[in-house]
């Protein structure tokens, strides 16, 4: 999501001039209020179409259940072996996974548990040297940081636009969009995945790994269907805020996650709020993850719809569509492809997107490539996962990856509650060893209920 400062746009004229199948209709006054109005801000755009079925703009708003949701049209049975990926291990079992192998939802993750303290001693042994500097205060904001912005060894993405050669910010094939959602798994994901299926789109989903345990069905239906699976943290906190030990921990928990559901460990990562520098740059080099931000041009344009705010009444669908043509129209002039920022941990957002985003986008001219982000980058699918790389190709970054790390992370006590090496058991992780059963499948439903009324960030 994005951190940038919002304007708020309580009681103002919005101006919505949009184009359905060559209709001009212009003029279209929302919330308009009597009187004189200390701020006039007015919103236009321009769609080639939108889906005949989209929820109406003005329900598109704060905390709205517009539509029930929908349960998943498509599971997998554990063990299916995936064919959109070649040589891709079976499916693990989900309905094994036990959330008490795991750290809290939407918590930033305990450091003391064995597997945090040997993915620490991975990353000593990694080789990447880990640049000295203090975490930032205020989760990370601009004003409250100005030491931290101002120091260029730094190079803080969210402050500066700062970017290095690893980090994934375009496509480099002009009009080819590395597509993206972040925040889920979530319980609107399916109706987003209805509409990718239905349109034949594929994108790249960063997950968050606390989320992964509510929803590990989603994911598996996610990555089964040919979607890229990427790393979105552990409970989504602006990372440059952590020690290195909490961001090891974020990362680590994700990875391991990701790999107990999937059997794949993702090598590509998404910073929340696109919070990075070159501190958590390099631990996640050190633990075998390549940074995937969203394009910016400049300072006042960077390639947020901003359709989290949705969701909160911080924006307006038709801020959020006028965000979409700047963005579609820079994309259509810039001389590389773009990445762009969204999101389905909402349904608001997801309401935007399959009702109007997307089928614009669909029919833009020239046509835009909408792929993931690793095929944006011309690699195949199966280089987005450590176990499946072509190391001969793709070779990972140097450091990455130490050969402990790749074991702890490979190892998954959480989807069969057998205790298996031993290696990752989480402090809580004890109690329900010996209960994979029952006990196991009533922490499950505690963490999916804990999931659906405790999504925010
Ligand atoms: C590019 O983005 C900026 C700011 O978001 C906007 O003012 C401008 O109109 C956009 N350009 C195009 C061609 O859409
Ligand atoms: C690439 O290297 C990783 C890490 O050593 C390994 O797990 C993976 O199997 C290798 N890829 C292939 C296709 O052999
Ligand atoms: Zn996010």
């Amino acid at each position: 999501m994005s951190k940038s400062s919002f304007v708020c746009l309580a009681a103002v004229t919005v101006a919505a001039a949009y184009n359905i199948d060559a209709r001009q209709v212009s003029g279209v006054s929302v919330g308009t209020s009597a009187g004189p109005q200390p701020t006039q801000t007015s919103f236009s755009f321009t769609l080639a179409t939108t889906n005949p079925t989209a929820i109406p703009l003005a329900s598109i708003v704060s905390n709205a259940a517009t539509q029930a949701t929908h349960t998943l049209a498509t599971t997998y049975a554990p063990g299916s072996i995936p064919t959109v990926v070649s040589g891709a291990p079976p499916l693990p079992n989900a309905a094994l996974l036990a959330p008490s192998n795991y750290p809290a939802l939407d918590k930033v993750v305990p450091t003391d548990s064995p597997e945090v303290q040997q993915w620490i001693k991975d990353v000593a042994n990694s080789g990447v040297t880990i640049p000295d500097f203090a975490p930032t205060v205020d989760s990370g904001a601009c004003g409250s940081n100005a030491a931290a912005v101002a120091d260029t060894t730094r190079c803080w993405w969210t402050c500066t636009g700062c970017v290095t050669a690893t980090d994934i910010t375009t496509c480099p094939n002009k009009l080819t969009w590395g597509f993206t959602y972040d925040d889920g798994p979530s319980p609107y994901t399916e109706d987003l995945l209805q509409f990718l299926d239905q349109n034949n789109l594929k994108t790249t989903f960063f997950a968050v790994g606390s989320r992964v345990i509510s929803f590990p069905n989603i994911l598996q239906t996610e990555y089964m269907g040919g979607h890229q699976i990427g790393v979105h943290t552990w409970s989504h906190p602006p990372l440059t805020t952590l020690t290195n030990d909490q961001i090891i921990g974020e990362l680590g928990w994700s990875k391991k996650v990701i790999k107990d559901v999937l059997g794949v460990t993702p090598l590509h990562f998404r910073p929340p709020f696109g919070d990075i520098d070159n501190r958590v740059r390099a631990i996640a080099q050190a633990m075998g993850l390549t940074p995937v931000i969203w394009t910016r041009i400049s300072p006042q344009a960077t390639f947020d719809t901003d359709d989290f705010d949705l969701h909160s009444g911080l924006t307006t669908a038709s801020h959020v569509l006028q965000n979409w043509n700047y963005i579609s129209g820079n994309a259509s002039i810039i001389d590389t492809g773009f990445i762009l920022l969204e999101h389905d941990l909402f349904q608001q957002s997801v309401d935007i997107a399959t009702g109007y985003i997307l089928p614009d986008a669909l029919l833009h001219q020239p046509p835009f490539k909408i792929v993931p982000v690793i095929e944006c980058q011309n690699k195949p699918l199966s280089d987005a996962y450590l176990e499946l790389n072509d190391n001969s190709s793709n070779p990972l970054p140097s450091g990455s990856v130490p050969s402990s790390s790749a074991n702890a992370a490979g190892s998954s006590t959480g989807s069969t509650g057998s205790g298996g090496s031993g290696s990752s058991k989480g402090s809580a992780a004890v109690a329900t060893a010996g209960l994979p059963g029952l006990g196991a499948v009533f922490a499950l439903a505690l963490a999916i209920l804990a999931g659906t009324t405790l999504l925010m960030s």
